[in-house]
């Protein structure tokens, strides 16, 4: 048997960039997927290099329905699939450009959906495999101003739990993982501040890949990385949601505030990052 193949979406930087990272260390090739070819290109020439990867840049728009049918031809031929890309618009709802917030539905749940079919099928025919998807924290509640993410990561969590049981038993392992505050560009990218969040609330992006890795080899149905994260994620499971949505509504305005004084940023907000 050859090295087992996995592919990335969102590979370029980030908690995806990091996957790639501790996947290639425990012997797989990958299929690298984001918008950004140089980076691509960068990370596969090192885990070339540092672990014998053979590595398959395929640079794509995935909110793109040409482009995702591209990636989603080569999703059906891997041994692991890893749904990572995504990101976040942030603002009052009815203050954003609805082409974005589309946008943001098309990357997070629709990809999430048309590349989960694609391999999904084809891993239950070869009788193995594994389905990674990244939700979020943010899935556990309704969240004011970020309210388009959170239900699109509600859907991811919903979605890959559903699989997950329909696939018991046929070899193939489906599993979401949901980070909380992980240092990527996910926030920049957003236009949000990190200065509210205290530090002791951040994950480093390997950290929570080898636990979402790890998770998908035990076949865990979710998994949230860190101690503190999973009592946050349990106690937002069983408060009713009134009291968690007003809870996230004022960290989102803190968040804000911290945005807009440009204390927490070395970069101009977007409010869409793509
Ligand atoms: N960071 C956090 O605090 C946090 C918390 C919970 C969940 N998450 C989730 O974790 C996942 C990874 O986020 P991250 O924190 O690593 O964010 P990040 O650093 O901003 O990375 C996002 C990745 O998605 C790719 N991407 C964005 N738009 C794309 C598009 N249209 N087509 C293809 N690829 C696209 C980006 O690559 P290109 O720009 O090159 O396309 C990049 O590789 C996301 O699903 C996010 O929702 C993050």
């Amino acid at each position: 048997m050859g090295r087992p193949l996995a592919l990335v979406t969102g590979a370029s930087t980030g908690i995806g960039e990091q996957l790639a990272r501790v996947l290639a260390e425990r012997g797989h090739d990958l299929v690298l997927v984001a918008r950004d070819r140089a980076r691509l290109e960068a990370l596969a020439k090192e885990l070339g290099e540092a672990r014998g990867a053979t590595c398959e840049v395929l640079p794509a728009d995935l909110t793109d329905p040409g482009q995702l049918a591209a990636v989603e031809a080569r999703a059906g031929a891997v041994d692991v699939l890893v749904n990572n890309a995504g990101f976040g618009t942030y603002g009052p709802f009815v203050e954003l450009d609805v082409d974005g917030e589309d946008r943001e539905v098309r990357l997070n749940v629709i990809a999430v959906v048309r590349l989960t079919h694609a391999a999904a099928r084809a891993m239950v025919g070869r009788g193995r495999g594994g389905i990674l998807n990244v939700a979020s924290l943010a899935a556990f509640q309704p969240t004011p101003y970020d309210a388009t993410y959170g239900a699109t990561k509600a859907f991811v969590f919903s979605f890959t739990q559903a699989i997950h049981e329909e696939l018991r038993g046929t070899g193939v392992a489906v599993t979401v993982l949901c980070p909380g505050f992980t240092r990527t560009e996910f926030q920049a990218r957003a236009g949000v501040g990190t200065d509210p969040v205290p530090s002791f609330m951040w994950q480093e992006a390997d950290e929570v890949a080898r636990a979402g890795l790890d998770g998908l080899a035990k076949n865990r149905a979710v998994v949230i990385p860190g101690v503190l994260n999973r009592v946050v994620g349990n106690v937002s499971l069983v408060t009713p949601g009134a009291l968690t949505r007003r809870v996230v509504s004022v960290v989102a305005r803190r968040q804000r505030d911290a945005a807009q004084a440009g204390s927490s940023r070395d970069t101009e907000p977007r409010r869409d990052s793509t």
